[in-house]
């Protein structure tokens, strides 16, 4: 599956990722620079933060408010409607073509 991870500067990075991993692996994997991931990916951190392209994010699915992730996000920078964790997506097929932004700082 191919996801696009946008950086701050415009700098876009393609890579391909397996089925069943995470967005978060996607950028680890492949060196994407912005994405730390610090907790190893059990929604801990939000150095993982990622904004879903406009044209994606129903498609991913938006933050659901009360859950663990939208907790952490709150207090992220720069966090906004369109704001995720990437550790908490998954990769699937109908996800081919992703775009993912990264923020200029995760904290
Ligand atoms: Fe820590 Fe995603 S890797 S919250």
């Amino acid at each position: 599956v191919k996801v696009t991870f946008v950086s701050s500067n415009g700098t876009r990075r393609e890579v391909e990722v397996a089925e069943g991993e995470t967005a978060r692996e996607a950028a680890l994997f492949n060196g994407v620079p912005g994405i730390d991931g610090d907790c190893g990916g059990v929604c801990a951190c939000a150095t993982c933060h990622v904004h879903i392209d406009p044209a994606w994010i129903d498609i991913v699915g938006r933050l659901m408010e009360g859950a663990a992730e939208a907790e952490l996000l709150q207090f992220a920078e720069g966090a906004n409607q369109y704001s995720r964790l990437a550790c908490q997506i998954p990769i699937v097929t109908t996800l081919e073509g992703l775009v993912l932004h990264v923020p200029a700082q995760q904290y």
